[in-house]
């Protein structure tokens, strides 16, 4: 099976790299790093010549340029020269539930839950997407809608061949039953801890599946820096 680069070399030897034309699932507490983890896929996509799309809810395009100039990724020349594009999402949103407060909130429930509408803004020849954050589109949502339109997209997005990472907090995780673990081909997930030993707070990674893969079972420390996110090497005991 093809592989694509992660974009940080430590996890591509932990992992293999993301199974071509299938989806990861990143999941986690807030600020533990999802989004960042997203962009370093994307720049090395972009970096190796992708089509690649990010399909931002909760930030606008710019926040999430000046986040991954922050962590080293120059992502806005990808912009510019076409090899990326930042969807508007966030702005459509928040936009679109200004007008529609006004009519009523039952059309903002059908508008934020349409799922399976993302896969219209996909082109056929994109080669990776990153949805940040899928958690927005379930507050209204059933478990059962949630799977039928999860399900749907994730086929759609596999019958494109196109290489996926669904961001998704882990309170929308939680809400839907976890069922979106079920549906992806692999998950990470990403949090912030207390070590018990030093009582010292720590960022983990753990690989919780990726079928088709020998993954490691431990969570890995990792911190993330100027340059972004840097796994840890184990401690010796
Ligand atoms: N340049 C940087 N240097 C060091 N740490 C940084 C830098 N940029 C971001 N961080 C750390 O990364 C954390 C956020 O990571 P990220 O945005 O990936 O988390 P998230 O899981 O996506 O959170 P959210 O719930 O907001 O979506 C910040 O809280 C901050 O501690
Ligand atoms: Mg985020």
């Amino acid at each position: 099976m093809e592989r694509l680069d992660t974009g940080i070399e430590e996890l591509n030897k932990k992992i293999e790299g993301y199974p071509k034309g299938r989806t990861i699932l990143i999941t986690g507490t807030t600020g533990s790093g999802k989004t960042i983890l997203g962009l370093h896929f994307v720049n090395k996509a972009c970096a190796d010549g992708k089509n690649c799309k990010m399909i931002a809810t909760e930030e606008i395009p710019e926040d999430i340029l000046i986040q991954a100039e922050s962590i080293g990724l120059q992502l806005r020349k990808y912009c510019e020269n076409g090899n990326l594009i930042i969807d508007r999402v966030y702005e459509e949103r928040t936009g679109h539930a200004k007008e529609v407060l006004a009519f009523g909130i039952e059309q903002l429930d059908e508008l934020q839950s349409n799922l399976l509408g993302l896969l219209e803004r996909i082109p056929d020849n994109t080669d990776i997407v990153v949805i940040d954050n899928i958690g927005v589109f379930t507050l209204n949502m059933s478990v059962n809608e949630f799977r039928a339109q999860f399900d749907s997209l994730i086929f759609g997005l596999s019958k494109k061949n196109i290489t996926t990472v669904i961001i998704m907090d882990e309170s929308a995780n939680e809400r839907m039953g976890g069922i979106a673990l079920y549906s992806v081909y692999g998950i990470l997930k990403t949090s912030i801890k207390d070590n018990p030993y030093t009582g010292a707070r720590e960022r983990l990674l753990e690989i919780l599946k990726i079928r088709n893969t020998k993954i490691p079972l431990d969570p890995i420390k990792f911190e993330i820096t100027s340059k972004g996110i840097v796994l840890l090497k184990k401690e010796k005991t």
